[in-house]
């Protein structure tokens, strides 16, 4: 028998193990900001890994793309992030939280009244209606509704005087738009075509949290798809298919996965769809895809006064294409992860196994090299560790009796231990245990490398 993690578990798990930290701890934190670990890099380094190779290698009309994430402030009017990216908040008079309107309503109704249909009025009507209460006090006493925007802003010249506001980019994909003809020109691509990226965007959120779910510094992987808008929503549908395949390829179960197609579009958009994750918070958004028509294209094409047109060099057909966007939250990603791996069995002998099940090639340690005796067999587990180094990531660990190095290797979810004993010294075998199955199996040393990184891909 099994038994899945709760959230709590899994903040503890992560910091004890080395994934995540509080970030500035011993300043006492800062609130929803955290470090990633030795582990945890790991594991985000091999998320962001598979997600570039199915996006942006497993596609001949991909290209990868590092855009800057300070950009000239007017692509933030173009895009509509300046006037427009907002949440609709109140503030609790009493205990001064601030909290966001949609989120009271959603929490209130238990998910039955759909705040994303509401017009503000409705919204602030709903909050008096049903004295909707603080979640924080249980007061009921809020400020008129307001529109908060999250965009972080800054300063940057040398001077207070001459100096001007620009802001940390919210999202990565309009790097993608401003760089299109860029793209297009220098890689002599056609229409279709993709270009993915992954890096940090900013958002001043109301209410982060739930560990790394929302938080106020985050990393994207967003792919755009510039297409025709005659081929745009078959692209949509496909994008949709692939979006299971990625989080299916890293092993989350289909059924831990749910499409929810919005009821409600922005004027310029023809289709949009949230994938949810069955988190132990409940079913949140994982990642998005939306069929944005040209609006963005024609939107950059006005404020910056460059044309943004494709011309079709079969039909000389001249138009702003269409695009597909893919929107993924790295981190998000790393918490489906997380919550899917790490697992509590119970053991024949009553005995508790703490393992994290991670798909072998997104576990952040692919194999640890245990010398049984560390005086005899150190010096040969550690050419095994330089062997397998070379390849994968892999670790070294002597201390312990060699069933608390397999508890320690499960509770990190290595897929492979390898003991190098007696036998590695005058047979050249050596012991290969699985962490899933649990059971041993002895393989030539020779063969090892291969054994693991077919194992691994
Ligand atoms: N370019 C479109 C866009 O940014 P979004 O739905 O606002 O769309 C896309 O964000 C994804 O980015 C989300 O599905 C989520 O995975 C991630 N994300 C957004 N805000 C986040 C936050 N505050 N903390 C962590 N991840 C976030």
């Amino acid at each position: 028998m099994e038994t899945r993690a709760n959230m709590q578990q899994i903040v503890s798990h992560c910091k004890n193990y080395g994934f995540l930290f509080p970030g500035s701890e011993i300043y006492d934190g800062i609130a929803n900001v955290w470090d990633y670990g030795p582990l945890g890099v790991e594991l985000k380094n091999n998320i962001k890994q598979f997600w570039w190779k199915k996006f942006v290698w497993e596609n001949e009309n991909s290209h990868g793309l590092d855009a800057a994430i300070l950009m000239n402030p007017k692509v933030w009017e173009a895009s509509g992030h300046l006037s427009g990216f907002t949440d609709p908040m109140v503030d609790c008079k009493e205990c001064k939280a601030r909290l966001r309107i949609d989120e009271l309503i959603e929490q209130h109704s238990k998910g039955k009244a759909n705040p994303d249909l509401m017009t503000k009025e409705e919204m602030q009507n709903y909050l008096i209606e049903h004295k909707v209460a603080c979640p924080i006090c249980g007061k009921h006493n809020f400020t008129p509704i307001r529109d908060f925007n999250l965009l972080f802003a800054t300063k940057r010249g040398v001077t207070e005087d001459n100096s001007s506001t620009i802001y940390l980019r919210p999202e990565t994909c309009q790097g993608e738009y401003v760089n299109f003809l860029n793209v297009q020109r220098s890689m002599r691509q056609k229409l279709p075509f993709g270009i993915g990226q992954i890096g940090k965007a900013f958002r001043n959120e109301i209410t982060p949290g739930n560990f790394i779910f929302r938080t106020i510094e985050f990393e994207q992987m967003e792919y755009q798809w510039f297409c025709h808008e005659k081929d745009a929503q078959k692209a949509y549908e496909y994008f949709k298919e692939r979006s299971k395949d990625f989080f299916v390829g890293m092993g989350i179960p289909e059924s831990q996965l749910k499409f929810h197609d919005h009821d409600k579009l922005v004027f310029y958009a023809k289709a949009a769809c949230d994938v949810y994750y069955n988190f132990p918070i409940g079913w949140k958004e994982l990642n998005g895809i939306h069929n944005r028509s040209n609006y963005d294209l024609t939107q950059h094409q006005k404020f910056s006064g460059k044309k943004q047109e494709y011309i079709d060099p079969t039909t000389n057909e001249k138009f702003v294409p269409n695009v597909i966007e893919n929107s993924y939250g790295a981190d998000r990603a790393v918490l489906a992860i997380l919550c899917e791996a790490l697992r509590y069995e119970q053991l024949p002998d009553g005995e508790t196994r703490e393992v994290m099940h991670f798909a072998p090639h997104i576990a952040p340690v692919k194999a640890a090299v245990l010398p049984l005796i560390k005086k005899v067999h150190a010096e040969k587990a550690h050419q095994v560790f330089k062997m397998l180094s070379c390849s994968f990531k892999t670790v070294y660990d002597e201390t312990g009796t060699i069933g608390k190095r397999y508890r320690r290797q499960d509770a990190i979810g290595t897929p492979f231990c390898i003991t190098i004993d007696e036998n590695t010294l005058t047979n050249n075998t050596v012991t290969i245990r699985d962490r899933d199955s649990m059971k041993q199996e002895i393989i030539n040393l020779d063969e090892l490398l291969d054994y693991i990184t077919k194992r691994v891909k």
